[in-house]
């Protein structure tokens, strides 16, 4: 039990392949009070989750869900309000939510580019800015930042140049938390994932799916149960010495 009675919210956890999700699951697991929240989270999907997680874990759960649309800074303050009325304090976030979009550079549109910010960078910032309100009084927390291999390599093996811009500045900005709150005990870090099973390897051909598995030292892609531990060990104490660090969960696609 890592995470007994913490209170964590994870965001980005509406699809049950997705790496949200699986966090979800493992916190649950692991005994914390789980609020899941995504742009696409209402009653039928909170239920889908609930009944997944309990078929994994054979007993009933509590879990509660929130709608938030994390681009728009009110609904991320709602969203934290919430929670507080749920359970009264805060203790983790996990963002893993996002989007991605992969043409090339000179084809990305201003309209693309807005987006891409709008959520994966802004959407970040303010959901880090909603929790850290609380952190701050609290004198703790920890925060976890999905952010992607495309940060570290420029441009991913599915997102463009905006993206990897997007994920750098969200590195960049947990590093940022991470100094400026660590004397107050706030822990932020962010994990560089690639080729997670997800509904985000769709779009890849059989042919390049292959060639991208071959180049990747463990020969496989990675599960979102793998993202999960990442998750689970930069919110839980096991990491209590750990801040403004960036943890691969790449099969070694990239090694520094
Ligand atoms: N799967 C991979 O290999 C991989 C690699 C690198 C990075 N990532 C990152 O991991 C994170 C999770 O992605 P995933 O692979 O689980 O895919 P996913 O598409 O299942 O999860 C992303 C979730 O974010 C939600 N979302 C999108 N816009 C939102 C908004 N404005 N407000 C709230 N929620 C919103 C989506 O509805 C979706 O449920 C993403 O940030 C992604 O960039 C994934």
């Amino acid at each position: 039990m890592l995470v007994k009675d913490k209170v964590c919210i994870i965001a980005g956890a509406a699809s049950l392949r997705s790496i949200g999700y699986a966090t979800a699951e493992m916190f649950v697991e692991h005994g914390a009070k789980v609020v899941v929240t995504d742009l696409g989270m209402d009653e039928q999907v909170l239920e889908k989750i609930k009944t997944s997680i309990e078929g994994s874990l054979q007993r009933s759960i509590v879990i509660h869900g929130v709608h938030c649309d994390i681009s728009k800074r009110e609904e991320c303050d709602a969203l934290v309000e919430k929670v507080l009325a749920l359970h009264g304090t805060v203790d983790c976030l996990v963002n893993s939510a996002g989007i991605v979009q992969s043409q090339p550079i000179l084809e990305i549109s201003e309209k693309d580019l807005d987006l891409m910010f709008a959520i994966n960078l802004k959407g970040a910032f303010f959901l880090c800015q909603s929790v850290l309100k609380v952190f701050v009084e609290k004198r703790s927390g920890s925060i976890v930042n999905v952010a992607s291999l495309a940060a570290q390599r420029g441009g991913g093996l599915v997102g463009g140049s905006h993206y990897a811009a997007s994920k750098g500045g969200m590195l960049s900005m947990t590093k940022s938390i991470a100094r400026e709150f660590g004397a107050l005990g706030i822990r932020a870090n962010a994990i560089c994932p690639a080729m997670i099973q997800t509904p985000m390897l769709d779009g890849l051909s059989e042919d390049r799916l292959r060639g991208i598995i071959d180049a990747i030292p463990l020969k496989r892609t990675g599960t979102t149960r793998e993202m999960a531990g990442a998750c689970l060990f930069l919110a839980s104490e096991l990491s209590g010495f750990v801040t403004g660090a960036t943890i691969d969960v790449n099969g070694g696609t990239h090694i520094h």
